[in-house]
């Protein structure tokens, strides 16, 4: 009796003692709120009013999961992002009862699929192409969807060795984006272009110049080089690592001081004009006899009609080997809104006018374009081969292959999957085997469905297809076939 009376005291005792805490808590916020002059939702409604700035938080997340509809989010809608997790886990493509997607809206891509396709006996696999084949040294590339250029630095260890894995398994390709050749993307022997960005990190003299001696040696381990004159998140704007991201094996990859903030600039430094350009791309040529090419996000015509004429002048042999065109709604590690929001042309518009031109100085077929910028499905990657583009990289797309779930901080280092951040932690849960098998999965659909499309559209293999085999809808319920959306140029003489 006597011990039940004892609980009973204690437990009001207990109760007493944390509501008197909470109270004292709550007075101390209400005063806090009243006395700061900062927010003002806080100071007119003090202790509710912080309630605000924590659903305006939390919101991202249960939109994501909860309210949002499946076409509905940027840059990646729910269906999108879970087409590739399903494929990227080997799953089948099909689905029960009809399509969700709106056929009549603006900017659907219809195929025009054949009356009588092929028989299955008919089809062919699609053939190697090569890059840059007046190289000492050309590169064969198998397949026509491949991995664009992330670095080491914004992905995590464990992302590019899952990465490089994957290309090595299926046979693709691998960019390794502008910090440098690590040896986790050597270690699984995939075939890597080696991206020189402005920083020239991985290929730089001590005074931060291009080093013949430094492309030389890497172009043992690489298949071609890609210049980056811009990217679509972000023309025009160099990059930042900070200090505390220098690790020391990052210093030694990159060729940079340990502890130093190492700013790239927001231009190759040498090039100025088209000549510039030109004489760059044919030094790295010369140095390493591997196919050269360049990455640019194309704000008007002018750039490659300028590089074009440039090139006709000073003789076909110098141009380069290929041309990346990244359209401005590509992702990056890190981009000022300003940027990613306003600056340079969607790949709608950029690949058609790369293609036109280049057609119409008559060089189409002496420099291979590669398309990105959210060209993360099979039908998107048919369309750019439609226009003409002869390869396809992704960058986003592979990242949802690792597991990324569009958290969005890939520029705070806290991504929740480990596809972005350093922290051991959280790397962890990306298992390097499991994600590799994924992205080999990913990456081997892709490459097939677009041969899938083909056949609907009656062609042996997706390297046949043309601008008359789509069909992009203008308004509700209205297509126009895309040769008459952009008719095809004919050859200028200059
Ligand atoms: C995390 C991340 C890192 C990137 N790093 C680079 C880079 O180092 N160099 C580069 O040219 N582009 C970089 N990009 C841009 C991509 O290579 C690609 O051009 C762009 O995201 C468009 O492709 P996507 O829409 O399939 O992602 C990066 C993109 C992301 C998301």
């Amino acid at each position: 009796m006597l011990q039940t009376e004892f609980w009973e005291h204690a437990i009001l005792f207990s109760v007493t003692a944390m509501a008197f805490v909470v109270f004292i808590l709550f007075a101390v916020m209400f005063t806090q709120d009243l006395t700061q002059k900062t927010h003002a939702i806080r100071h007119n409604f003090p202790l509710i009013g912080r309630l605000r700035y924590q659903l305006e938080n939390l919101g991202k997340y249960f939109r994501q999961y909860l309210i949002a509809q499946d076409r509905e989010e940027l840059p990646f809608n729910r269906a999108t992002r879970n087409w590739v997790y399903r494929t990227a886990k080997g799953g089948s493509g099909s689905i029960g009862f009809g399509s969700t997607n709106d056929l009549r809206e603006q900017g659907s891509i219809l195929f025009v699929n054949a009356s009588y396709p092929l028989l299955e006996e008919e089809l062919t696999k699609v053939p190697p192409f090569v890059i840059g084949t007046q190289c000492q040294q050309p590169f064969e590339a198998a397949n026509i969807f491949n991995i664009s250029g992330m670095s080491y630095g914004a992905l995590s260890k464990a992302s590019v060795r899952a990465l490089a894995q994957g290309a090595k398994e299926t046979g693709i390709w691998m960019n390794t984006g502008e910090g440098g050749l690590s040896p986790h993307h050597q270690n699984a022997g995939c075939d890597l272009i080696f991206q020189i960005g402005t920083a020239k990190y991985g290929v730089r003299d001590e005074q931060g110049n291009l080093s013949d001696e430094k492309l030389y040696k890497i172009s043992k381990h690489v298949k071609a080089f890609e210049i980056k004159l811009s990217q679509g998140a972000k023309p025009g704007q160099g990059g930042e690592l900070p200090a505390a991201k220098i690790t020391e094996e990052i210093s030694r990859i990159r060729g940079i001081p340990l502890g130093q903030l190492s700013k790239s600039p927001n231009r190759q430094k040498e090039i100025r004009n088209a000549n510039d350009l030109l004489d760059m791309i044919n030094r790295i040529r010369d140095v390493t006899g591997r196919p050269v090419g360049i990455k640019a996000a194309i704000g008007s015509t002018h750039f490659l009609e300028d590089m074009c004429e440039t090139i006709l002048h000073r003789g076909v042999d110098c141009a380069p080997d290929f041309i990346t065109v990244d359209g401005s709604e590509g992702g990056s590690g890190s981009a000022p809104q300003l940027l990613a929001d306003h600056v340079a042309l969607p790949i709608s518009e950029a690949l058609p006018i790369a293609v036109d031109t280049l057609m119409a100085c008559g060089l189409k077929e002496r420099i291979c374009v590669i398309a990105s910028g959210k060209l993360v499905q099979s039908a998107k990657v048919a369309w750019a081969l439609c226009v003409g583009a002869d390869f396809v990289v992704s960058a986003r797309g592979f990242m949802f292959s690792l597991g990324c779930v569009q958290s969005l901080q890939c520029h705070m280092g806290t991504c929740p999957t480990g596809v972005t951040t350093h922290n051991p932690w959280r790397q962890k849960g990306l298992v390097v085997e499991d994600k590799a098998k994924r992205v080999a999965q990913y990456a081997y659909r892709v490459n097939h469905e677009i041969n899938v499309l083909a056949h609907s559209c009656g062609l042996t293999n997706a390297r046949h297809f043309q601008r008359k085999h789509i069909r992009i809808v203008q308004q509700a319920g209205k297509s126009v076939p895309l040769n008459e959306l952009h008719p095809y140029h004919t050859t200028k003489h200059y």
